[in-house]
């Protein structure tokens, strides 16, 4: 038996937008992921505990159910205090790649676990933790994730003094010649997109600016419409 996922995160560094159905209407998930798949690369999935953010959100088996329902790579971002002891729940769900915080405890061994049970595996950042928080992880992931607003909450504004991070890890990344994505979450729309793809981001979740619209899949194609191509090298 295998944990094993099978949907295609794509290649790395390409241009991705993610919706956070932190932001559609629960009682028709289905359908609001069925609006937003035609322009959709992942689905962002917005875990959280009443710990480590103050607020209560969904667990494995909604990421259970959306496998029944969605071919797209499932990108579970874990604002969890204890994420180690729901790895494997989570991989059993149908999670694709998992995304810890670097503000927990044992990041290390969890970030290994997590590999072991054959999922794509993401290290985020609070907007006030500096980037040494995730420089010594980078060949350990596959994954930063740059928050740019604090986590708990969808709706809040973009925060720019995380842009010079996003930067530091962009340029971290390219310098030591790594395969890893940088997603950016918390404020993203038409006009935050330019900002964080010109300072290297290329994963971009987006809750409010895509299901808060009367047309999500429009919204979301503007979203990779606003986007900056990254320069090539
Ligand atoms: C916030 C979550 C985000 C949230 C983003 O803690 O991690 O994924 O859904 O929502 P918007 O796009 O509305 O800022
Ligand atoms: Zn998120």
């Amino acid at each position: 038996m295998t944990l094993m996922t099978s949907t295609d995160p794509g290649p790395s560094g390409s241009l991705r937008i993610a919706p956070s159905v932190l932001a559609a209407d629960f009682g028709e998930l289905a359908a609001a992921v069925a609006t937003v798949t035609p322009a959709s690369d992942w689905l962002h999935v917005d875990v959280m505990d009443g710990h480590f953010v103050p607020n209560i959100s969904i667990g494995p088996p909604v990421v259970s159910s959306l496998r029944r329902h969605t071919d797209l790579f499932l990108d579970c971002h874990l604002m969890i205090t204890d994420p180690g002891e729901y790895l494997e729940a989570f991989a059993k769900a149908g999670a694709d790649g998992v995304t810890v915080h670097a503000e927990v405890d044992g990041v290390e061994t969890v970030l290994a676990e997590a590999r072991a049970l054959g999922l794509r595996v993401g290290l985020a950042v609070n907007p006030d933790s500096p980037f040494e928080a995730v420089d010594p992880y980078l060949e350990a992931v596959d994954l930063v994730l740059c928050m740019t607003v604090f986590p708990g909450f969808g709706g809040q504004s973009f925060m720019p003094e995380v842009l010079p991070k996003i930067r530091q890890v962009r340029q971290a990344i390219a310098d030591r010649g790594l395969s890893v994505d940088l997603e950016v979450d918390g404020g993203i729309d038409a006009t935050t997109t330019p900002l964080v793809t010109e300072a290297g981001a290329n994963v971009l979740v987006a809750g409010s600016a895509v299901f808060g619209a009367a047309d999500p899949a429009m919204a979301a194609r503007g979203l990779r419409d606003a986007a900056v191509p990254m320069a090539a090298g």
